[in-house]
């Protein structure tokens, strides 16, 4: 129960191995979906199709023999839409709220008759009885025709998948955490729009948030606007250092830990060394976009640089890797090239700036790399 008359009608999947096809999530993932009970019944999107029976026998609960008249779609992404047809199914009068992009797009996932819609626009409104729900467009956070939802009376806003997090409801783990790898890995690139919709959420009364994925907020609100306010400008929230390193032999992560316990010498408090070739490539990007530097190193392999760090360089400039100092290094017996690519592709990156020296190794890590590998941290503090 969210309210006396709004309630939790979603599901947990702790079974489905990777989101989206891409991301790990050990904790599971919730696929959330509410009730409002009112004179009129509005249910705010469904769920993924793989728990489509357990939602119907949880909305059927709630509704306690009553039937709903209206279904709000947020976004047409299978894991919050994929079980609207079953729902019209199972109760034909329903209709289907949503805006005229997503009614374009709904055929392409539920090409059967859904009955009678309802298409909505910026600002407009829905009376339910005691409720009213006004309608927020929300394009490209981050489907081009999300909307969020806003019910006056109750000052909850329906925020799509913006406020989500990755984990199931009973997960234990900290909230900014698994938000924030969600944040930047699922709307990271939409940091403009995020900002858009941030100024529209500002000029509302909101007590509690209500996302697709995560629990609800009520307690937290100040503080995770705050964090969407600073992840959506590409500001870093920690001080602190990344360095992500792809190492053939071990002498590349060798050196990586040398330049880690050197900067933490120097009093940087935060350090975290990922190995890019076995991380979860979600979670170093998120620690990319995290803290305000960045040191990549990598041996150079087929006259340029190992794929895996090629592929995280890729996966940073796609979600809009930007406003950071970043150091480089490369390991290379006979021709170092790994700089030399990784160079090209942050050059495509906004305000990325390239600390010097750049550090060469040369095989194994010798007492002769010390003073560049120090030049390097200093330049970092
Ligand atoms: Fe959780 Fe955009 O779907």
């Amino acid at each position: 129960m969210i309210t006396n008359d709004i309630f939790y009608v979603g599901v947990n999947d702790k079974t489905l191995d990777l989101f989206e096809g891409q991301y790990v999530i050990p904790n599971g993932i919730a696929y959330n979906s509410y009730v409002i009970m009112d004179d009129a019944i509005a249910i705010m999107d469904t769920v993924d199709k793989r728990k489509t029976g357990e939602y119907l026998e949880n909305l059927e609960k709630v509704l306690g023999g009553r039937t709903p008249d209206y279904l709000v779609i947020s976004h047409l992404e299978p894991d919050h839409a994929s079980s609207i047809q079953a729902l019209v199914e199972k109760y034909p009068g329903i209709k289907l709220v949503s805006n005229a992009k997503a009614f374009q797009m709904l055929p392409q996932f539920s090409p059967g008759d859904l009955g009678e819609t309802i298409v909505v626009k910026e600002g407009d409104t829905l009376e339910l009885g005691h409720h009213t729900l006004t309608f927020v467009m929300a394009p490209m956070v981050h489907w081009p025709e999300v909307m969020m939802t806003y019910d006056r009376e109750a000052k909850v806003l329906f925020s799509a998948d913006a406020f989500g997090k990755f984990g199931s409801l009973d997960a234990k783990e900290p909230w900014d955490d698994e938000a924030r790898r969600y944040y930047f890995n699922i709307v990271g690139k939409y940091g403009t729009q995020v900002q858009a919709v941030l100024k529209k959420a500002a000029a509302l009364d909101i007590g509690i948030i209500c996302p697709l994925h995560g629990p609800v907020l009520k307690e937290t609100i100040g503080h995770v606007l705050e964090l969407y306010k600073t992840w959506s400008s590409y500001e870093a929230e920690s001080k602190g250092v990344f360095i992500g390193y792809a190492s053939l032999h071990g002498n590349t992560a060798e050196a990586a830990r040398k330049l880690a316990g050197i900067l933490e010498a120097k009093g940087c408090k935060d350090v975290a060394v990922m190995d890019l070739a076995r991380c979860d490539g979600a979670k170093a990007l998120e620690n990319a976009f995290r803290y305000d530097r960045m040191v990549l190193a990598a041996s150079s392999y087929n006259g340029g640089v190992v794929p895996c760090m090629e592929d995280f360089l890729h996966h940073l400039k796609g979600k809009g890797f930007q406003k950071r100092t970043v150091g480089l290094m490369e390991n290379g017996a006979w021709a170092p090239s790994a700089v030399k690519t990784m160079k090209e592709i942050l050059s495509q990156m906004k305000d990325v700036t390239v600390v010097e020296p750049v550090v060469t190794i040369r095989g194994a890590v010798k007492e002769s790399d010390e003073a560049a590998l120090e030049q390097l941290a200093e330049s970092l503090m």
